[in-house]
């Protein structure tokens, strides 16, 4: 029998992704995950619907990581795209271009490519209404000294969110961007052993979390786990859990 309601989660073997997976999996969602590690999946211990393995910074893996999804029979699905990179930290003069490109890949192209597959397939599926989550950040619209790949991908990402929700029928589906707020995760450890001619703020940081001031990554989860389960979505807006 196919699924009633369908979850994509992008990096669902980490953090955030992997908490949202794990809750909509324990609200009776099936979870379609895309990852880029089989083993750290298997290790996950997941129940899965289907998954694409790869690397979401390559645009050809991106292009197809969805093809394995088939929404026939659904009547709620939602993308979750979470998979995200904050490397390289580093002044502006001195960021490596390669590593630059592929934070700029995956943390905007690829999410609006997977959207716009996305919204196809669920055109596609009658009476299947959907809804397109992007895990944004406050770092959209505040820079941070050293963050310029995050902060330039993460602003691509808000704004092109905001195009699509123009263009998309919310009745048809959702489309909206989460940003969480500051989540202890393996990114904000990185963030926090960071050297601090790299990122002035990294002190700030590390101040956070001996300060207790980090939340966990079941917060956002639940969030949206429990605005999915009364359909109560926002439709092009950006939502700031924490005004972070
Ligand atoms: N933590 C925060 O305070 C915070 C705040 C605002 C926004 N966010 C956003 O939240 C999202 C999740 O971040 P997180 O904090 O949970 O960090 P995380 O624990 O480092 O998780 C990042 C996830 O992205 C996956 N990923 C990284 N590069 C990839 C690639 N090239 N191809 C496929 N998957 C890749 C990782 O895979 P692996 O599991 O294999 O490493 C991991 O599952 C990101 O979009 C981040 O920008 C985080």
């Amino acid at each position: 029998m196919s699924a009633r309601r369908v979850a994509v989660v992008t990096g669902a073997t980490s953090g955030i992704g992997l908490a949202i997976s794990r809750a909509l999996v324990a609200d009776g969602w099936a979870l379609f995950a895309v990852v880029r590690s089989a083993a750290k999946l298997a290790a996950a211990g997941l129940p899965l619907l289907g998954s694409a393995v790869g690397d979401l910074a390559d645009p050809e893996f991106a292009a197809t990581a969805l093809d394995g999804l088939d929404l026939a029979g659904a009547r709620e699905a939602v993308l979750v795209n979470n998979a995200g990179a904050i490397d390289p930290i580093d002044r502006f003069d001195r960021l490596d271009p390669t590593i630059l490109a592929r934070t700029m890949a995956l943390n905007a192209t690829t999410p609006l490519v997977l959207s716009g597959v996305f919204a196809r397939k669920l055109g596609a599926a009658d009476g299947c209404r959907g809804a397109i989550v992007q895990i944004g950040s406050g770092a959209a619209v505040r820079p941070i000294a050293g963050w310029t790949a995050y902060c330039a991908s993460k602003a691509a990402l808000h704004h092109g969110t905001a195009v699509m929700a123009g263009e998309t029928d919310p009745a048809r589906c959702s489309i909206f961007v989460l940003s969480p707020g500051v989540i202890e995760t393996p990114m904000q450890a990185a963030i926090r052993a960071t050297d601090d001619a790299a990122m002035p703020d990294a002190p700030a940081f590390r101040q956070m979390a001996r300060d207790g001031a980090l939340r966990s990554p079941e917060v956002p989860a639940n969030w949206l786990v429990l605005r999915l389960r009364s359909w109560d979505l926002p439709h092009g807006e950006v939502v700031d859990l924490f005004g972070a």
